[in-house]
């Protein structure tokens, strides 16, 4: 009988331990790039668009010596031109590990409870777990491995990259504040699992609507668009309640001094952000961007059981 498959579809798939393990094993894969995975293959399903996560997870299995398959948008038809069960049970049998990037998260939920391989998130209307681990390698990067009361503001939209986001961060002990326009705030059940994480590991959660209280002395500010992919109809209306929201010289001059600013891109600058925002020399959205290679090379060595054949 073969083994139950370990997936990440959330970012609370991964205990606190886990998250750190990961973020420890990315480090080091990013200091010394190991050939752990030769012969093995990565199938990437991907429903919509994709820059980063798509190119960073081809380079990633690259340098760990595997190889990907990419599925585009019009290809599969997940749940149209074939039934999701069928999709994942062949898709297990061709490859090692998949990557779904997809609508709703029960579309990926569904598919793992078919799937016979490891299966990862590479994007749902709900998470985005990938984006939270390469996120925080970076901070752990830019200011210790140790973020135990590191202040982290979020501003926005309580939106896939704010949930998986959140969840990460209370996992490692962070003092977590999040500020979004009323009706637009994460779901309970994000809310309750980040509260919790943090509570264990002595960090803080804190949810406001005032932008400024959330970002007053924060070491890190992270923003993210008021419209994610799908939600174009609603883009006017999210242009007017999100006013104020905006990532600007004013805010940021509120934070600590030095804050590090952060953007999962691609970024609508002048809406979510400014320009010279995104652009200053406490912007590290491109740091973050490199990063997602490391931290999904070691997502896919943990899921894979080869994380403590990594040296270093
Ligand atoms: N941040 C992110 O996931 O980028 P892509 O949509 O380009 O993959």
């Amino acid at each position: 009988m073969q083994p139950t498959p370990r997936h990440l579809l959330s970012a609370a798939d991964l205990s606190a331990a886990e998250t750190s393990l990961l973020l420890d094993c990315a480090a080091r894969l990013k200091r010394r790039p190991q050939r752990l995975l030769e012969g093995r293959q990565l199938a990437l399903l991907f429903e919509k668009p994709s820059l980063r996560t798509r190119v960073s997870f081809q380079v990633a299995m690259r340098h760990l010596g595997g190889e990907t398959i990419y599925l585009a948008p019009q290809e599969v038809g997940l749940g149209e031109r074939e039934a999701i069960k069928d999709v994942a049970r062949v898709l297990g049998r061709y490859v090692d590990i998949v990557a779904v990037r997809t609508y709703g998260q029960e579309i990926v939920e569904e598919y793992a409870g078919y799937s016979t391989i490891p299966v990862i998130n590479a994007l749902t209307n709900e998470e985005h777990p990938c984006q939270a681990l390469a996120d925080l390698l970076t901070v752990r990067e830019k200011l210790g491995a140790d973020l135990r009361g590191v202040s982290l503001a979020f501003i926005g939209d309580g939106n896939n990259v704010s949930a998986s986001l959140v969840v990460t961060a209370a996992s490692l002990g962070m003092d977590v504040r999040m500020a979004s326009p009323k009706g637009y705030m994460l779901p309970e059940s994000v809310v309750s699992e980040a509260a919790a994480r943090a509570a264990a590991q002595g960090g803080k959660l804190t949810l406001v609507v005032d932008p400024v209280e959330a970002v007053t002395a924060a070491q890190v500010l992270y923003t993210d668009v008021w419209t994610s992919m799908g939600q174009e109809r609603e883009s006017e209306r999210r242009r007017i309640d999100f006013a104020g929201y905006q990532l600007n010289r004013e805010l940021v001059a509120k934070a600590a001094s030095g804050a590090l600013v952060m953007h999962d891109l691609p970024a609508h600058r002048g809406e979510e952000i400014t320009d010279e925002v995104i652009e200053s020399p406490q912007s590290i959205v491109f740091d973050q961007a490199e990063n997602r290679v490391w931290a999904q090379a070691a997502a896919v060595a943990f899921l894979l059981g080869l994380a403590g054949q990594i040296d270093g």
